[in-house]
């Protein structure tokens, strides 16, 4: 059983990275995609180089006053070969969630954030059955090298987003369109969510298991048409709570307009979550008819006056209310995953945390069970189809020195720490304390 909000550190506070938009220099399939031209942003090169600098990062966060630090494990760095298993990778990672912990920093490691080593589409794609058992090892493997000081796990970041773009987009790896292979896929990655957390269950006991999942808010493009809120509101659940509650109940059955019925049945699901991790952006605005389907005909509108985000978003801090009233329905936890957004001149990043924090209290005082915030992200990273463009820095990181350099909104992020790390601690506890 997890005991997860743990009773030494009942809220976390923190940021997130994930491995391939910081590391830099890890040779995967998202390295390919690049190389064939497949992104609008270029190759992603050294990144951050965080590879080399990870201690120092989390030295960053911890000056922020956070308690807490989410980031990925990278599947090509540690098992490059199938079957193959990279000792000194995984070392490199230990080291860095012991520097975690010494500062004070609840790891949250993600097993899966995107990229897939080289072998992996051929050897084992997520439409063969074989690829439950190569994550499963995978993530036994990393468990075992990472378990004794790490209690929170996420086996996928946005499986929906690898599916909805990996089989039935074909915009990112391993680039199909196609909903039979997407069926099957699906039915894998809950497959390999539920081995994992068992395997993580007997790897790292006690230890709380959890998705990030991305929410998005969505809404009629003209507003008051009926069929555009028709479709609105079945995006919304289609994307937001069908998704989530096939974790709860084991059956899904999403139906993507026109054509695409995704339906399956996987026992081993209910009871493989601890908490429900939600990445939380922004809202789209559909149109009946979708072009195709339901998320290719939407787009983003300034409809509250908040002004669009350097990558074109919507601020709605309403919606990030609504949508952890949505995931808390499943009885479960709620840690905010990612939350953030692109702003380089830094002008909308502090009215962004204010607001949000306000939604994220009235949500935790309206029920949700919220334990937890952190922010997407620490870094200026490479943004998977946008390269360096989108700027979602608390630090901004210089491209030729690779120095990281505070922004402004880096001092409300860390006085909203001390509020929200204080909301809730017991009497005389500290608020740093190390848990091992
Ligand atoms: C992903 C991140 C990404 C962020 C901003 C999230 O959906 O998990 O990897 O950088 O969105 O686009």
């Amino acid at each position: 059983m997890s005991a997860f909000p743990f009773a030494d550190r009942p809220r976390l506070f923190g940021v997130a990275v994930s491995h391939y938009q910081v590391e830099g220099d890890d040779e995967c399939d998202w390295t390919d995609w690049e190389a064939a031209g497949r992104t609008k942003g270029g190759a992603c090169g050294r990144a951050a180089g965080a590879w080399q600098r990870y201690e120092e990062d989390a030295a960053l966060a911890a000056g922020l006053g956070a308690n807490a630090f989410r980031f990925s494990v990278s599947w090509s760095r540690v098992e490059p070969k199938r079957g193959l298993f990279d000792e000194v990778a995984l070392a490199r990672y230990r080291r860095f969630v012991e520097r975690l912990v010494s500062l004070g920093l609840e790891p949250v490691v993600t097993l899966h954030h995107y990229t897939h080593p080289r072998w992996f589409h051929e050897e084992t794609p997520w439409t063969a059955p074989s690829s439950v058992d190569a994550f499963a090892r995978f993530a036994r493997k990393t468990a075992r090298a990472l378990a004794p000081h790490v209690r929170l796990f996420i086996p996928f970041n946005e499986p929906l987003v690898l599916l909805l773009g990996g089989f039935l987009d074909g915009q990112i790896p391993p680039g199909l369109a196609d909903p039979r292979a997407a069926a099957r896929a699906l039915d894998h990655l809950f497959a390999a969510h539920a081995e994992t957390a068992a395997v993580l269950r007997e790897e790292a006991p006690g230890a709380a298991v959890g998705v990030a999942h991305n929410m998005m808010d969505f809404a009629p493009d003209r507003p008051g048409h009926p069929l555009d809120a028709l479709l609105a509101r079945h995006a919304r659940r289609l994307y937001n709570t069908a998704f989530l509650e096939a974790f709860a109940t084991g059956r899904w059955n999403l139906w993507i307009p026109p054509f695409t019925r995704l339906k399956g049945r996987r026992d081993a699901l209910p009871g493989s979550l601890d908490f429900v991790g939600v990445n939380y952006y922004s809202r789209l605005h559909v149109r009946f008819p979708a072009a195709t389907r339901v998320l290719t005909g939407f787009a983003y509108r300034d409809r509250q006056g908040r002004g669009l985000t350097d990558n074109g978003w919507e601020i709605v801090p309403e919606s990030f209310g609504a949508l952890l009233g949505d995931a808390g329905r499943l009885g479960l936890p709620v840690l905010v995953t990612e939350n953030g957004l692109a702003d380089g001149a830094d002008a909308l990043r502090p009215a962004f945390l204010e607001s949000h924090f306000a939604a994220l209290a009235a949500a935790e005082a309206a029920g949700v069970p919220v334990a937890g915030y952190l922010h997407w992200s620490l870094l200026d990273n490479f943004e998977w189809l946008d390269g360096y463009g989108p700027k979602f820095g608390l630090f901004a990181v210089d491209p030729d020195t690779l120095e990281r350099r505070a922004r402004p909104s880096a001092a409300v992020f860390r006085a909203l720490s001390k509020s929200f790390l204080r909301l809730s601690l017991p009497e005389g506890h500290a608020q740093n304390s190390v848990h091992i």
